[in-house]
């Protein structure tokens, strides 16, 4: 009998309720799969600080790292908008990225027959979208030193450094995924203008002798923008800066349907990867028990199949979200004007019944 541990980081805002539902989704999985899994929870973010004073506490930092795997809500809101960035609850989530070194971020992108209604574009864009955003996660704009007000505050630096072997391992990971699917990558970057982006291009190119296999192109980031919304079929993987990937990855969730639906894994080259849905805290909606949990699901069935080695399970769990979609099931954010839609726990219930069905051979 395996022993997993898995370390949840429930967060702020829909965090918790959405972590909640996944919580249960995975001691299903435990159960159908006859296994004991060691499911932890700890502090990260607005919910860290209050508790003690620190976004990330050195106990969490320790949880995660003792896993095989680490679940995460989100973090952030209103109440914590004030704080200096130090001890903001978005430290506590580059905290804990960094630590667990997680420098590729993949983010699925792909269309649901059932829902291309649900997406303010026209169908017909829609039909066979299916990209992963491969987004350079622990370096960057986000991370580079120094960051500060300079000039009694009438100034401000942020800094944009990239080691050449921080893009090289991010690359890597991008080609690699690239052979596995239709074999084409996408590089993002601004190199009419950064320097940083120009040392990207140029590891894009000294890289991908070594993938024959992988068609190579370079697009600059505004263009991108428009494309991802123009013409969202000719992507495969894109491979692109932490910054740049943040920002394209929240506007191709608009291709899905909804923001919340699109998961992420971000891994390292070893130790516990991280999940973590890509939609934030939605303090618009949160007690309001009509945050859509399956991101979180769709999350876990990335965890399952990366971290656990599980594919086949995985599948299960992305086959049982797909079905009860093309039931007809909605939550609010997915739902037209007029049509019926199911809360959080309801929708949840559906799946995990649904998940329950397909393990019960296992
Ligand atoms: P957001 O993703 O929280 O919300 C954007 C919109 O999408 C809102 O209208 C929200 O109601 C809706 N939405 C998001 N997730 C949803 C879900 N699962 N079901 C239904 N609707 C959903 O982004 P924001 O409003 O820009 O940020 C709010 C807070 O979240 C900020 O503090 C930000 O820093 C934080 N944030 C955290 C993460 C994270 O923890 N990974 C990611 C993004 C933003
Ligand atoms: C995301 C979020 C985070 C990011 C914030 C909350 C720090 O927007 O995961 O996409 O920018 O990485
Ligand atoms: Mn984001």
């Amino acid at each position: 009998m395996s022993k997993r541990r898995i370390t949840i980081l429930p967060g702020d805002g829909i965090g918790p309720e959405v972590t909640h539902e996944a919580r249960l989704l995975l001691e299903e999985i435990a159960e159908a799969l006859g296994e004991q899994w060691t499911l932890d929870e700890a502090l990260v973010g607005g919910a860290a600080y209050d508790a003690t004073g620190s976004p990330l506490p050195d106990e969490t930092v320790a949880l995660c790292k003792a896993s095989d795997a680490v679940l995460l809500g989100a973090v952030g809101g209103p109440k914590w908008d004030h704080l200096p960035g130090s001890t903001r609850p978005e430290a506590g989530l580059l905290g804990i990225r960094k630590q667990l070194g997680v420098f590729a971020n993949l983010r699925p992108i792909k269309t649901w027959p059932g829902l291309l209604l649900a997406s303010p574009l026209k169908p017909e864009l829609l039909s066979g979208v299916d990209m992963v955003i491969v987004r350079e996660l622990t370096g960057g704009l986000y991370f580079g030193q120094p960051k500060k007000r300079v000039e009694d505050g009438a100034a401000v630096v942020d800094t944009l450094y990239y080691t050449r072997g921080e893009i090289e391992r991010v690359v890597r990971q991008a080609f690699m995924i690239a052979q596995g699917r239709r074999k084409k990558l996408t590089s993002v970057d601004k190199a009419n203008v950064l320097e940083s982006s120009r040392l990207w291009r140029e590891v894009v190119n000294d890289l991908a002798p070594e993938y024959p296999d992988v068609e190579v192109e370079h697009i600059l980031v505004d263009s991108a923008a428009m494309q991802l919304i123009q013409r969202p079929n000719q992507f495969d993987v894109v491979v692109t800066e932490n910054m740049f990937g943040d920002i394209l990855s929240d506007e191709a969730a608009v291709l899905t349907g909804s923001i919340g639906m699109l998961p992420s894994a971000s891994i390292g080259l070893d130790g516990p990867g991280l999940y973590e849905p890509v939609h934030g805290s939605a303090p618009d909606i949160t007690g309001k028990g009509i945050a859509n949990p399956l991101a979180s699901f769709l999350s876990v069935a990335m965890l399952l199949r990366h971290s656990l080695h599980l594919d086949e399970v995985a599948t299960q769990v992305e086959d049982a979200v797909l079905s009860v979609i093309e039931s007809g099931c909605r939550t609010r954010d997915l739902a037209g004007p007029g049509e019926e839609w199911l809360g959080t726990k309801e929708i949840s219930s559906r799946v995990r019944s649904d998940v329950r069905g397909r393990l019960e051979s296992y």
